[in-house]
């Protein structure tokens, strides 16, 4: 297959050929833990890295390779890796990535157990954790030194939308010779492909739109040849033991050749969603990269195809009227994780986001009347009636 083809072609064809393998149309699931060798020799070629084949699943497998492949080709990356999940993949990219002294900077706004490792993890084994505010490139550039390994960080970020620039921050980060690994769990190589703009790893949960069902934890990682290779042997097979299993590959391989189609969809229900909340008097904000009022509306236009569809906003009436609010919705589901066909809402202060202490969550600009939307596949009418009938219970708390 052509690198050249559209997106929805690669992520449907790239790297497989069902004459190769009886004509199946799908490709093979390759259950199988351990894999036989011709001759002790071979094995041992392949042990020592002069012969390709697969040795254990830890280390690859024929269903992962062929998801590693198809990530990389949508990442417009040399290679990809299949881990067990989003933070499996997080983790072992950074115990690959960093030694003690090193330091790391890192975004204020970060998905709440990313932030924990980071914070409460990696910090025990004297890495040191710099968190700088990185919608203001000139922060980054004040902050790094050459004890800055690697530069990290979401975009938009998990919960409250921050946008980063991934080419200006890029920049900064190589000149100073440091790593840029970014979270494109939000908004996907459909909308926002990291390493064409200058990163140098991309992180996936790929639990969330990648995999698009909500049936199963996988992670994958995108990156240089090189790279990969290293996070494989080093983050995945010994530090982290993080491996994505074959039938979870299946799955991911399966929710890609949908995900154009999927966004598509995703992204333009989350438009008139956003527009909606924005223009009814019981939303007190709403911050979503489709909308004019966005403060970083003209970032979001150059660096996503289209905004996206994650929504953070905020009652009238705080905290309680959220709560209130939320327990009103009938279709919509109370749930964390985010991308799939149904839509989604959590309380990031109380859920995902609990990892943080309260004055962390306001240093980072987590507030606790933030809600969090995943705005999924049915009908944009009936997303909207079921806000409608929830939004008027915070109203009426309000005018009281
Ligand atoms: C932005 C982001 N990164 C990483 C993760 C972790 O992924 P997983 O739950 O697949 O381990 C999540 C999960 O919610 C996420 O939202």
């Amino acid at each position: 297959m052509k690198n050249s083809s559209g997106f929805a072609t690669r992520a449907i064809h790239h790297a497989y050929d069902p004459m190769q393998n009886e004509g199946a149309l799908t490709p093979p699931l390759h259950l199988t833990s351990t894999f036989a060798f011709e001759t002790a020799e071979a094995g041992g070629e392949m042990f020592a890295g002069e012969r390709q084949g697969h040795i254990y699943s830890r280390i690859s497998n024929p269903t992962c390779d062929l998801l590693e492949q198809r990530i990389a080709v949508l990442e417009g990356a040399e290679a990809g890796l299949a881990l067990s999940s989003g933070m499996g993949a997080i983790t072992a990219v950074l115990w690959t990535l960093l030694s003690p002294g090193d330091e790391v900077i890192v975004d204020k706004t970060l998905y709440g157990c990313t932030f924990a490792y980071m914070r409460h993890g990696l910090a025990k084994w004297g890495v040191t954790i710099t968190h700088v505010d990185m919608t203001d490139p000139a922060k980054l550039e004040a902050a790094i030194s050459d004890k800055t390994r690697v530069v990290y960080f979401e975009t938009p970020a998990n919960p409250n939308m921050r946008l980063v620039d991934i080419a200006a921050m890029s920049a900064i980060a190589h000149a100073a010779g440091a790593v840029v690994v970014v979270d494109n769990t939000y908004a996907t190589p459909y909308l926002t492909r990291p390493i064409e703009i200058g990163a140098d790893i991309v992180v996936h949960s790929a639990t969330k739109y990648l995999g698009g069902h909500g049936d199963v934890v996988a992670g994958l990682v995108a990156g240089s040849a090189e790279l990969v290779e290293q996070i494989r042997l080093v983050g995945m097979k010994d530090m982290t033991g993080a491996v994505m299993a074959p039938f979870n590959a299946m799955l991911i391989l399966r929710g890609l050749k949908t995900l154009a189609l999927r966004m598509e969809r995703h992204c333009a229900s989350a438009q008139v969603v956003a527009e909606y909340l924005e223009g009814h008097p019981a939303v007190r904000s709403v911050s979503f990269p489709g909308l004019e009022s966005f403060e970083q509306h003209g970032l979001a236009q150059r660096q996503m195809d289209k905004p996206g569809a994650m929504i953070a906003f905020e009652v009238e009436g705080g905290m309680a009227g959220g709560i209130a609010f939320m327990n009103a919705l009938g279709m919509i589901k109370r749930a964390v994780s985010l991308g799939d066909a149904e839509t989604l809402i959590q309380h990031p202060a109380s859920m995902t986001h609990s990892t943080y202490t309260p004055e962390e969550r306001a240093e980072h600009g987590i507030s606790d009347g933030l809600i969090r939307l995943s705005v999924g596949l049915e009908e944009v009418e009936d997303i909207l009636s079921d806000l409608e009938q929830a939004l008027r219970l915070p109203t009426r708390h309000a005018a009281e």
